[in-house]
């Protein structure tokens, strides 16, 4: 169970700070194991409502603990300075993959660095995979950091049309993250994500999220063309999570718009705004297709920055608290079936955690 309070008055409430903003804080009482039964989960899943499965991978955690430990000393030379290609290049030995290069994206404010790979020495002989390592905020005091594996040309090439490359990006996160192990080699999920997508399935676009004090992410979904869903285990740290269907974030803002006649004015100076910000909460077809746009900037200021829509959202039953070895299912079909979800680092812990988008098998 988890409660919201305005503010940490006792030494086990956790803060729910994010880039600047202070959002209360929780406190809460240990999880049960999940008692969700595979065809519940599964109609869970169908409904794309997010899965919650705590503990799930706790044991198969214990067998990783050597590259989980490894990871502090990448991170701290990041932090400290350093790019990630020289760690990689002194692990080059232990896998197939050889380093070709490395970009610092300087058209990329976010980005510290893209290293690029081939295996050519395997059968599958395939170039231009990378490893991208990207600050996740602006905000100084957020050191959040993740490594995106794909290929090719980003933003531009379509990933879903070489599933062999596809995959060889996802060996790639392997082969640099061996604890990718926990999702990948874990006979739990494996078996219930092939029977949730109805046959055997790979895990690809593969993401090495090192959430820190102070980040997280704001809300957002993870639609893209050619995956099912994500599959999200936290390794190390805590996060706090609201999630939920996108028709019930559209009820849910509807609703707390409705409940608070004064809420425009609350959150914007700008009377325009207020007016803007009234006209779309008081359409649902509206709100539901301004959620498709790349830009939410109207909608931020409720969503991500307003303590009061973080406790209603966390009373109307949306939050969850992932500690390692729990375990989060993202069902994300298209722009209207999927779960919307935002993040906070919970604790003074940088965390590591696993975020696998899933598609069946391609032969
Ligand atoms: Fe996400």
């Amino acid at each position: 169970m988890i409660q919201w309070k305005p503010r940490a008055d006792h030494p086990d409430d956790q803060p729910l700070q994010r880039r600047g903003y202070d959002l209360g804080a929780i406190c809460m009482t240990p999880e049960q194991p999940s008692t969700l039964t595979p065809k519940q989960i599964k109609r869970m899943w169908q409904q794309h409502k997010p899965v919650f499965l705590p503990a799930l991978v706790a044991d198969v955690l214990l067998s990783q603990k050597a590259p989980i430990a490894a990871r502090e000393s990448l991170i701290m030379a990041i932090l400290e300075g350093h790019y990630p290609s020289d760690n990689f290049i002194a692990d080059s030995k232990a896998h197939a993959f050889s380093l070709t290069g490395s970009s610092e994206e300087a058209h990329d404010a976010q980005a510290i660095e893209k290293i690029f790979f081939t295996d050519e020495g395997s059968e599958s002989e395939h170039d231009n995979l990378w490893c991208k390592a990207s600050w996740l905020s602006f905000y100084d005091d957020d050191a959040s950091l993740r490594f995106r594996f794909s290929f090719g040309m980003e933003g531009f090439e379509d990933v879903t049309a070489d599933p062999a490359r596809q995959q060889s990006a996802a060996n790639l996160c392997t082969a640099l993250f061996p604890e990718s192990a926990v999702i990948e080699k874990n006979q739990a999920i494996n078996t219930l994500m092939a029977s949730i997508l109805g046959g055997s399935m790979c895990y690809v676009e593969r993401i090495v999220y090192f959430n820190a004090p102070h980040g997280g992410a704001q809300m957002h979904h993870d639609v893209e063309r050619g995956h099912a869903g994500v599959v999200y285990a936290q390794l190390t740290g805590k996060t706090f999570w609201l999630a939920l269907s996108k028709p019930l974030l559209v009820a849910e803002l509807c609703h707390y718009n409705h409940a608070h006649p004064h809420l425009a004015e609350q959150l914007f100076s700008d009377h325009c705004l207020q007016i803007k910000f009234n006209q779309l909460l008081a359409d649902q077809n509206a709100l539901d297709n301004y959620l498709d746009q790349d830009d939410h900037e109207l909608l931020e200021v409720l969503m991500d920055q307003h303590p009061d829509f973080i406790r209603h959202m966390l009373e109307s039953g949306h939050g969850f608290v992932l500690q390692a070895g729990d375990v989060l299912l993202l069902p994300q079909q298209d722009l209207a079936h999927c779960v919307w979800h935002t993040v906070f680092c919970l604790g003074d812990e940088m965390g590591e955690a696993l975020s696998f988008a899933v598609r069946r098998d391609i032969p």
